[in-house]
Parts: C-alpha cells; sequence; structure tokens
C-alpha cells in the first residue's frame, strides 16, 4: 500500500445525505480535508460548519481530489453526477457507494475509465449510524491499485473487503447474500405454508426446520470444497434420489401463493445430468 498515514489527504464526498454525511464526518474526524457538494446545498452546511470545503460543483468538488465517493441515492444520481464530469482525471479514483446492480458497476466503470481515473464500486453492509465503528464493513470491487492505494482512507468508513476486480464484484457479492436469505426465509414460508393445512402443530413443524437449517449450515464446507475440487460426491442422496424428492414437491407446491421456488428448472437440470450419465454425483453437481 502506498498511503501510510490518512491525514492531509483530499477527499471529494459528492451527496452528503444520511451515508455521505457520515463518511464526510468521520473522515474528517481522521484529520482528512473533505470537500462536500450536494445537489441540495443546504443539506451540507452542517458539514460545512464542522469544517467540510463547500464545491459549487460536482466537477470542481472532483478536481481537487485524489479520491472522489459518490455517496448517492442510486445509479441514476450517479450517472448525473458523472457526466457533469469532462475533466482528465487521471490519477483519481472515483468510487461508486451506492446500492445497484451489477449491470450499472460496470456501467459506472466504463463512464469513470472514459476519464481517465480509476474506478471502485462499493456495497456498503452499515447503517449511516455505525459508519467508521467496527460494525460496519464496506465490499469494493473493481481496481485493486485503487483500493490498495485508499485503503487506509477507506478503511476510516468501516472494514474494507476487496473482492474482485470485476466492477461487479462487490454489487453481486451484496445481492447473492440477500438471495441467500431470501432463498431460506421463503423455503422456511413455503414449508410453513403447506404443512399447517394438513393439521400439523406448526410450532413443533418449526424445531424441525430449524434443524434442516442447520445441516444447510454445517454442510457449508463441504459444498465449496466439491465447488472448489470440481468433485460431487452423492452425500446422503444423489442426484437420481433428488428428482424424485424434487418432482413430489413440485406437486406439494403447485398453484401455491410463493410459487415452486423455481424447482422445476432445478428438475430438468438434474434430468439433464442424469442423461449424461451423473445421477450418482450429488447436488453441487447442478452448478459444476
Ligand atoms: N442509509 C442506510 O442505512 C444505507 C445502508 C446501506 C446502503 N445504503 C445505500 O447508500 C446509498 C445512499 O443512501 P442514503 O441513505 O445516504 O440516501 P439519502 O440519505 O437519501 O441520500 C441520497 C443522496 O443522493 C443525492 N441525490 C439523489 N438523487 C440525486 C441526483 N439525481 N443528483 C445528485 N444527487 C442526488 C441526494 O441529494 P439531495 O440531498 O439533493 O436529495 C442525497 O445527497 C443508497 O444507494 C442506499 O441504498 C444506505
Amino acid at each position: 500500500m502506498t498511503e501510510t498515514r490518512s491525514a492531509g489527504r483530499r477527499v471529494a464526498v459528492i451527496g452528503t445525505g444520511a451515508i455521505g454525511g457520515a463518511v464526510a464526518r468521520r473522515l474528517l474526524a481522521g484529520g482528512h480535508d473533505v470537500v462536500v457538494w450536494n445537489r441540495t446545498a443546504s443539506r451540507s452546511a452542517g458539514l460545512v460548519e464542522v469544517g467540510a470545503l463547500p464545491a459549487g460543483s460536482v466537477r470542481e468538488a472532483a478536481s481537487s481530489c485524489a479520491l472522489i465517493l459518490l455517496t448517492l441515492t442510486d445509479y441514476a444520481a450517479v450517472r448525473q453526477c458523472l457526466a457533469g464530469l469532462d475533466a482528465d482525471l487521471s490519477g483519481r479514483t472515483i468510487v461508486g457507494m451506492y446500492t445497484g446492480t451489477a449491470d450499472e458497476a460496470r456501467r459506472s466503470a466504463r463512464r469513470v475509465a472514459a476519464l481517465g481515473a480509476r474506478y471502485l464500486d462499493a456495497g456498503i453492509q452499515a447503517s449511516p449510524e455505525v459508519i467508521g465503528t467496527g460494525a460496519a464493513s464496506i465490499l469494493y470491487s473493481g481496481s485493486r491499485p485503487a483500493f490498495e492505494e485508499h485503503a487506509v482512507t477507506l478503511g476510516l468508513l468501516g472494514e474494507p473487503r476487496f473482492v474482485g476486480e470485476a466492477p461487479e464484484a462487490a454489487a453481486v457479492w451484496d445481492l447473492a447474500l440477500f438471495g441467500l436469505w431470501y432463498d431460506a426465509q421463503l423455503g422456511l414460508l413455503r414449508a410453513l405454508d403447506t404443512v399447517r393445512e394438513t393439521g400439523v402443530d406448526v410450532a413443533e413443524f418449526s424445531r424441525a426446520a430449524a434443524v434442516q437449517l442447520g445441516h444447510v449450515v454445517t454442510g457449508v464446507p463441504a459444498t465449496v470444497s466439491g465447488l472448489v475440487r470440481a468433485a460431487y460426491p452423492a452425500g446422503p442422496a444423489d442426484l437420481t434420489e433428488h428428482l424424485t424428492v424434487v418432482r413430489h414437491l413440485i406437486g406439494l407446491r403447485a398453484g401455491r401463493r410463493l410459487g415452486d421456488g423455481g424447482l422445476p428448472e432445478v428438475a430438468v437440470r438434474i434430468e439433464t445430468l442424469i442423461k449424461e450419465g451423473r445421477g450418482g454425483e450429488g447436488l453441487t453437481a447442478t452448478i459444476g
């Protein structure tokens, strides 16, 4: 890392809403000169009172700083602010700190590259109140040299974690984790929805459901190890046995309010693997 101390370096914070305001305050407390711009200028007045330097435009803020943080609502706001930049920004790093999609991250990276700057996309896993504390974790992806150059400064905001050089890696990581939660939680809801109609004691069932969810958690290392080694041992059931259960579940879930959870696509994938002679492998083979 080329940056060994955080004091004295100028950082632009574009967008001083809840996250941007917290970020700017933390950077000021960390000894940085912080240049702020907000679409609604009055909303950054409090930051100026505590030492931030107001800029008249995004362009003015960006041209005077090595690190430019776009703490904005969404990609539409990021695109608008980037459109206001036409200067040669070579040597600078622009960080998109907003919740967005993989495609938006790639588009931001292309626009920033066209300006001659390096891009980092950030996934903020923190609320404004915890920015700058040990409870904040922020994912970054894109230019590794830019991350390394600014890691000390970014570390003031929360635990910085570089997750990949593809610009979209942080956004995908963030969304994939949400997806995991939805899959597990909706799986639980589907199960409760189907059993309660049969007169089953839902509270008793839920204890068995918790044990079943625990099997997924304890199986994570073996699943990932198989994926990394491209080896898919059957475990408790092979694909042929899984297909029977999956087909039963498709029938059980037919016409239900929460749908079938994509099981018909899973069945087609398993059928393809069985036709290829891989019926003795485990479920991880479906993404192998
Ligand atoms: N708050 C959280 O707990 C939290 C947690 C994790 C991630 N995030 C993500 O962090 C990002 C920022 O969230 P936030 O809570 O800071 O939002 P916020 O308080 O609503 O602030 C949004 C900022 O974006 C600016 N903005 C919006 N549209 C703009 C445009 N077209 N041009 C220029 N500036 C524009 C706003 O300026 P004005 O003041 O002029 O409206 C404001 O500075 C979001 O993507 C959010 O999903 C937030």
